[in-house]
């Protein structure tokens, strides 16, 4: 198969180095109420790392402490080992850190390609018709629906325009929040292929999820998070085994 995404030359998970994404004793606050207590998580270069919890957990915060749409109090969040605490979110798009957020979040009014272009403004025009028709080749159903509004589509549609979206900044991190969430069991099934693809190609991916019996298993490594605080973390698989895990988020 040839390779459609050349985002991420970085090097692949079990090769020893340095991590791409490390966040130390980070902190963050809503208001007066902390959200996030003093969270590590470290990522490596080419892996899938999961992070599952339930709803209230503090994994969207998280994202968004990485993305920068939320500052942190305390800690750091390094990137390739510099700190980017006070570097701003869209400074952040141009290191190569690409939100993909809870909800699609797709231009309505937009049709599908003008929103698959918004992705690529940090390119140059024609990287953006290259990358608009890896894209196309990734996503089949974007092409059909390409001068389609983007608030016609389906939920499962509307979730790979938004990781199409995403993918036109040519990452090197993905953030992608919940992408399973409110689609249909065949809807759920193909977006977890696309993201086994990426993974295969060697997209770094931080994957949030709720739907922790889909993403263990794609992991290298995850995370479980409660209310605010990393509570375990391992090998997806072995936390795919763990009884704690299998009682409070596969209801076994
Ligand atoms: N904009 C906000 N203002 C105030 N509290 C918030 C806001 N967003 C999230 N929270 C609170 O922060 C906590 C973590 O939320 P969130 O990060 O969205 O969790 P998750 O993504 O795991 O469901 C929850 O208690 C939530 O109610
Ligand atoms: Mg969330």
């Amino acid at each position: 198969m040839t390779k459609l995404i050349e985002l991420n030359r970085a090097k692949r998970a079990h090769e020893p180095g340095p991590s791409l994404l490390s966040l130390h004793g980070v902190d963050a606050f809503h208001g007066s109420i902390q959200c996030l207590h003093q969270v590590s998580i470290e990522i490596m270069p080419g892996s899938l790392v999961a992070l599952v919890g339930s709803n209230g957990a503090g994994k969207t915060t998280l994202l968004k402490t990485i993305s920068g749409l939320k500052a942190n109090r305390g800690g750091t969040v390094s990137f390739e080992g510099r700190d980017l605490s006070r570097v701003p979110a869209h400074h952040r798009v141009k290191l190569g850190i690409a939100h993909c957020p809870e909800g699609r979040q797709t231009f309505s009014d937009f049709s599908v390609e003008e929103n698959i272009r918004t992705g690529g403004h940090l390119l140059s025009k024609a990287s953006v018709e290259e990358d608009l028709e890896k894209m196309y080749a990734l996503f089949p159903v974007l092409e059909v629906a390409r001068h389609k509004l983007a608030g016609l589509l389906s939920g499962g549609q509307q979730q790979m325009l938004a990781i199409a979206r995403a993918l036109m900044s040519r990452p090197r991190l993905l953030l992608l929040d919940e992408p399973s969430m409110g689609l249909a069991p065949l809807m759920v099934e193909e977006v977890f292929g696309i993201i086994a693809r990426l993974r295969s190609e060697g997209v770094t991916i931080l994957l949030v999820e709720q739907n922790a019996y889909e993403a263990l298993p794609l992991a290298d490594w995850a995370y479980v998070m409660e209310t605010g605080r990393i509570v375990l973390s391992g090998k997806g698989a072995d936390l795919l085994d763990n009884v704690q895990v299998r009682e409070a988020y596969l209801g076994m």
